[in-house]
């Protein structure tokens, strides 16, 4: 019995920063965020928003548009790394908002947590329900798994380019419209790292873009590799003389950071996956020089990372294989369309990599392309740090999702900030609950929290606004 995603909804708020206004403001060149980064406009959340009310907001627009009560619905996980408590589950908040609509006790009969792990954390909450529901726990329910975030970095840090917000929640359920997962073949891998992190109370994370980086691409080939493994054990794909894997993988949507890391992930895939294979006769030729070699054939990330030589030789022929026709090929057949929506709404942390797969679905549907039994290849990420890879194939009635999408439809008009107005919602200054800058219509908003010297110390409501 087929298992996976039957539907998905995104919430994105309604207020941006536009990347030319973000450049001019740091003194960078535009040209550096539109192409070296991928971003031209960056979602950020009102004073009245959290990730619960994006969550819930995102959880409401695919009950809405499936007809769906809360009955059912047998539980709802909430991946986030934007926690809004040390002991209360973000959907718990969410629950309790929809209750408003659906109401009081209406959720009562389900279950569900708050998963977290980095980015990666949605990709184990869309693996355990799937798996209990394929274990027949799930009494004829659908699951829920909502990923919601809000990216915030430091103002005047090199990662204040990679901020973004939103929320996508997606429908689990037996016979999926959309994309049934493949089985046996999910792959991670976890190791203890500090790659990218944000100790209690800190609002900001302490991250080490490069050294993040560097870490995603190796732990996301390691899963592939155990995912490819189990591929071909199980006979799921089976390879002929001279092919890669990914020559059997349609669409590739991984974590997105930024739009250039999608990029950045397939030409580190496609390298290890070709390199032993004839077609890459064609590829050094038409890069001109050999593939380098790090000096410690372990290739941990220290012995990389120490190796300067190294690095600098293999950016170099990164850049020139980034430009080779074969490489061209498959990101524009495989990649490319995954990554319109993050340059328009920016990192959305766990988010990232199914706004990704939405964006791919919607534009390869609009480009013509047919996506009856295309294979999906998801490479999650998530800093601390764990990989999970797996994939799932679209099903015949994907056009009764596909062919409705319209990502700046379901975005909704939306206000471009000044620097000034953005500055003062990041910094948190100039604006109450109640003195937001966009005025929300039929959607959740965040109308109080506790003081801290109350007896309701942190205690959060949210209201519908009609
Ligand atoms: N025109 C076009 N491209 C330009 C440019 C210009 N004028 N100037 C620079 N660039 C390119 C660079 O060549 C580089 O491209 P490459 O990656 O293909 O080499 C890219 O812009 C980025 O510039 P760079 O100076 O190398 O990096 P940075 O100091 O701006 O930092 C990040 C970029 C992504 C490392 C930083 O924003 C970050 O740490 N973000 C957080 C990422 C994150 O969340 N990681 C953890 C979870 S996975």
């Amino acid at each position: 019995m087929p298992v996976g995603i039957d539907d998905l909804a995104i919430y994105v708020p309604k207020l941006y920063v536009d990347c030319n206004d973000f450049a001019k403001a740091r003194g960078i060149d535009p040209h550096k965020l539109e192409y070296g980064i991928g971003i031209r406009k960056m979602a950020i959340v009102d004073v009245n928003q959290d990730p619960a009310c994006m969550a819930a907001n995102a959880c409401l627009k695919l009950m809405e548009k499936n007809g769906l009560q809360p009955q059912d619905i047998g539980r709802m996980y909430v991946a986030t790394e934007s926690g809004l408590d040390e002991s209360k589950a973000m959907n718990s908040f969410v629950i309790g908002m929809l209750e408003q609509v659906y109401g009081e006790g209406s959720f009562e009969h389900a279950g569900g947590i708050e998963c977290k792990f980095a980015c990666v954390s949605g990709s184990y909450a869309l693996y355990d329900n799937a798996n209990w529901i394929r274990a027949e726990e799930n009494n004829g329910k659908a699951a829920v798994v909502i990923v919601s975030d809000i990216a915030k970095y430091d103002i005047g840090s090199t990662a204040e380019y990679t901020q973004g917000a939103g929320a996508v929640a997606m429908l689990i359920k037996e016979n999926p419209r959309l994309l049934a997962f493949d089985q046996k073949v999910t792959s991670t891998i976890i190791t203890n790292e500090y790659d990218f992190y944000r100790p209690f109370g800190k609002e900001t994370p302490l991250v080490n873009g490069n050294y993040s980086n560097l870490l995603y691409l190796i732990q996301v080939r390691k899963a592939f590799d155990s995912y490819k493994e189990k591929a071909l054990r199980y006979g799921l794909i089976d390879l002929k003389d001279g092919e890669s894997i990914t020559d059997h993988i349609d669409l590739i949507s991984v974590h997105l950071p930024y739009g250039r890391m999608g990029e950045k992930a397939l030409a580190y895939l496609l390298r290890h996956e070709w390199r032993n294979l004839p077609r890459w006769k064609e590829v050094i030729r038409e890069v001109g020089i050999e593939e380098p070699t790090p000096r410690d054939p372990r290739g941990t990330i220290e012995s990389i990372l120490a190796d300067t030589e190294f690095m600098k030789a293999d950016e170099k022929f990164r850049k020139l294989f980034m430009q080779t026709a074969l490489y061209h090929e498959a990101f524009e057949k495989k990649m490319a369309s995954s990554l319109k929506a993050s340059e328009l709404i920016g990192n959305l942390y766990t988010a990232s990599m199914y706004m990704g797969f939405r964006s791919s679905l919607e534009f390869e549907y609009k480009r013509g392309t047919d996506l009856n039994g295309k294979r999906v290849g998801f490479g999650s990420y998530g800093s601390g740090s764990s990989a999970m890879v797996f994939s799932g194939v679209i099903q015949p009635s994907y056009k009764e999702i596909v062919s409705a999408m319209n990502l700046e439809e379901e975005i909704g008009t939306r206000m471009k900030v000044s620097m000034d107005e953005y500055e003062g919602l990041h910094r948190g200054i100039g604006r109450g609950l109640f003195d937001s800058i966009n005025h929300s219509n039929k959607e959740f908003v965040l109308i109080k929290i506790g003081g801290k010297l109350t007896k309701k110390a942190g205690l959060r409501e949210y209201v519908y606004t009609t």
